[in-house]
């Protein structure tokens, strides 16, 4: 097999919004570098820290965020919220928001997962902060749940690659995690 070099991991996330809130009014900003750590619930988001960067204003000043998975659905306004900065455009009415158990960060009322999350570590590296968080509470849109499950077409999560700036959606399912490797154990 041969293979090439390149720069860039070009393989699909999901995105996140961001939510916090600043100066008294809610501000929503997009992310594609963050994810959860397990095995306590924890996100961490990787937002960059140089002007424009309205976000971390936010969640420094509340030591709490929402991270929000958009659907599909909500493509268009998750690319809006990270185009431009809350620093020159008022972006609080762009999502209808409700609040959970800690009225410090809104969290998006149309994205069909929630987490409100507390602020544990600040990781200041040169033009970035790397926020952590602990999850306090999650939610998940009720007619997104089967049989008691999450059911992850219904949810219908936007997908991201930085490598040609596209988005993207969930294909189908093609086994079972902890399982199929089992065939090859014997
Ligand atoms: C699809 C997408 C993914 C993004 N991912 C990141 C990211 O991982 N880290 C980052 O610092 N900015 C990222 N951005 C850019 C921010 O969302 C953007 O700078 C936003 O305007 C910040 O808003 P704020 O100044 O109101 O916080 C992304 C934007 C888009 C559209």
């Amino acid at each position: 097999m041969s293979k090439v070099k390149t720069k860039v991991v070009p393989f699909p996330v999901p995105v996140c919004i961001a939510s916090s809130i600043v100066k008294g009014k809610a501000n929503f900003a997009t992310y594609g570098c963050f994810g959860l750590l397990a095995p306590r619930p924890t996100t961490y988001v990787y937002i960059g820290s140089v002007d424009p960067h309205y976000t971390n204003i936010g969640i420094k000043e509340n030591g709490y965020f929402g991270v929000n998975i958009p659907s599909v659905d909500q493509m268009k306004e998750t690319d809006y919220v990270g185009l431009i900065s809350g620093s020159n455009t008022d972006k609080s009415t762009v999502f209808k928001t409700f609040c959970g158990k800690v009225d410090k960060a809104p969290l998006i009322e149309d994205c069909p997962v929630n987490m409100l999350c507390k602020l544990t570590k600040t990781v200041d590296l040169p033009g970035r902060d790397i926020f952590i968080g602990e999850v306090i509470e999650t939610y998940v849109n009720e007619e997104c749940i089967t049989n008691g499950k999450l059911d992850f077409y219904k949810i219908n999560p936007l997908l991201f690659t930085s490598a040609n700036a596209s988005y993207w959606e969930l294909g189908d399912k093609v086994g079972l995690a902890y399982k199929e490797g089992k065939y090859l154990k014997q």
